[in-house]
């Protein structure tokens, strides 16, 4: 038995999340993909059963009022407010990470001129998922704002008197850097603009402190580390004080303040409800609702202290058995500035995600030469980073 393995050993016998695997359903194949689409919990399939079968077969009409499907968007936002930091009542459940982002940035460019169009700049991190780029360009057309991109980093330098809003990632999905949303929040408010976080590379990965750190408004999916399956809904975070403010460029009948008044006119509802478009995706919904029952009795400290070591003890598997200068890793090693992936270049990536696959190790490939690995505390284990770090290195040799 190599050392890494025996210290596999230990760290698994150590850890606290353990027992939370049997949650899921796994196989012996490493999953590193958890940060693409999160693995299927226990809980899920016989929830849709009961959803589709009895609620839907026989209550039909009845559980949108007596199901609670009605208010199913609201309540489900609360379960995964504690996982970002935020108190009740500020997360919408509902469409997608893409949709919200559109509601959160035309929003944040309306919040930023209370009294007529003066601020003309949208500022947009320069490495974003290209979803939130293609958005943020059409918001701007919308409102007569021209797109600015920056590196998050050098972000103070852009930021200014005609600054409207910004949208940032809290980890970039390519590099798994971990952007530092309280200071950046802080020198978005220091312009008089407002901030928007897109965190679908951090809820349930990492402590995000939405409330603490006065974030205005924020999105983020939950079919990656929220295990809610493919396609599940994402979510709209709209700070309390900001609500009554918010002005959704998609007000539905559902965001109404009497949804079934049917009335001509739009009087948006109080609360995260505004933050709502249309009728809900019930069947997605609820699949979601029993995915984030794993969460009972874990906190996101737990999770981020398994991460980092996790992540931790992959690059020291892959330094020990990766001959030298065959990858080089674009997350950053700083503990404060990584997310929960690990993310190597390497020139034949494409081909050598394909040939891990192959053998029981799953990550991804990202244009043109990352290979992502994914690492989710819930149940991912030591001695499988060890195992996916020596599969790894057997397909570079
Ligand atoms: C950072 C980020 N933003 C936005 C999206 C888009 O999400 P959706 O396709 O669910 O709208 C993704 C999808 O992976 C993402 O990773």
């Amino acid at each position: 038995m190599s050392e890494l393995t025996r210290k596999a050993e230990k760290l698994d016998a150590a850890d606290e999340l353990a027992s939370k695997r049997g949650e899921f359903v796994l196989d012996d194949v490493v999953y590193l993909d958890g940060n693409s689409l999160g693995a299927l919990p226990v809980a899920v399939p016989g929830r849709v059963e009961d959803v589709v079968r009895r609620q839907w077969g026989e209550l039909r009409i009845r559980s949108w009022t007596e199901g609670g499907w009605w208010t199913a968007p609201e309540r489900i936002g609360d379960r995964i407010a504690p996982l970002v930091g935020a108190a009740p009542g500020q997360i919408v459940v509902g469409d997608s990470t893409s949709v919200n982002v559109f509601k959160a940035v035309v929003g944040a460019v309306r919040l930023a001129r209370p009294t007529g169009p003066e601020r003309d700049e949208i500022v947009v991190d320069a490495t974003t998922f290209p979803t939130d780029g293609y958005i943020a360009e059409s918001a701007a057309r919308m409102t007569g704002c021209t797109v600015r991109p920056v590196e998050p980093s050098s972000l103070p330098d852009v930021l200014g008197e005609r600054t409207a809003a910004v949208l940032l990632n809290h980890v970039d999905y390519r590099s798994g850097r971990l952007h530092d949303l309280p200071s950046l929040t802080a020198a978005v408010h220091a312009a008089g603009a407002v901030a928007v976080w897109d965190l679908c590379h951090s809820a349930g990965a990492l402590p995000v402190g939405l409330d603490e750190h006065g974030v205005d408004l924020a999105v983020g999916c939950t079919y990656k580390y929220l295990n809610g399956g493919p396609g599940s809904p994402a979510f709209l975070y709209v700070r309390a004080d900001v609500q009554e403010r918010f002005d959704s460029p998609l007000p539905g009948w559902n965001s109404h303040a009497e949804p079934f008044g049917m009335r001509p006119s739009y009087e948006p509802a109080a609360g995260a409800m505004r933050g709502r478009v249309g009728t809900p995706d019930i069947l997605s919904m609820l699949a979601l609702e029993a995915a984030l029952e794993v969460w009972d009795g874990v906190t996101v400290d737990a999770v981020r202290a398994k991460s980092l070591a996790l992540t931790d003890f992959f690059l020291e598997c892959v330094a020990a058995y990766v001959p030298e200068g065959r990858v080089s890793c674009v997350t950053p090693l700083a503990h404060g500035e990584r997310g929960s992936q690990v993310a190597l270049r390497c020139p034949d990536a494409g081909d050598v995600m394909k040939r891990l696959i192959e053998r029981g190790v799953v990550g991804d490939f990202r244009h043109p030469d990352v290979l992502r690995f994914g690492f989710t505390p819930l149940y991912v284990g030591f001695a499988e980073v060890e195992r996916a770090a020596r599969v790894l290195a057997e397909v570079l040799a």
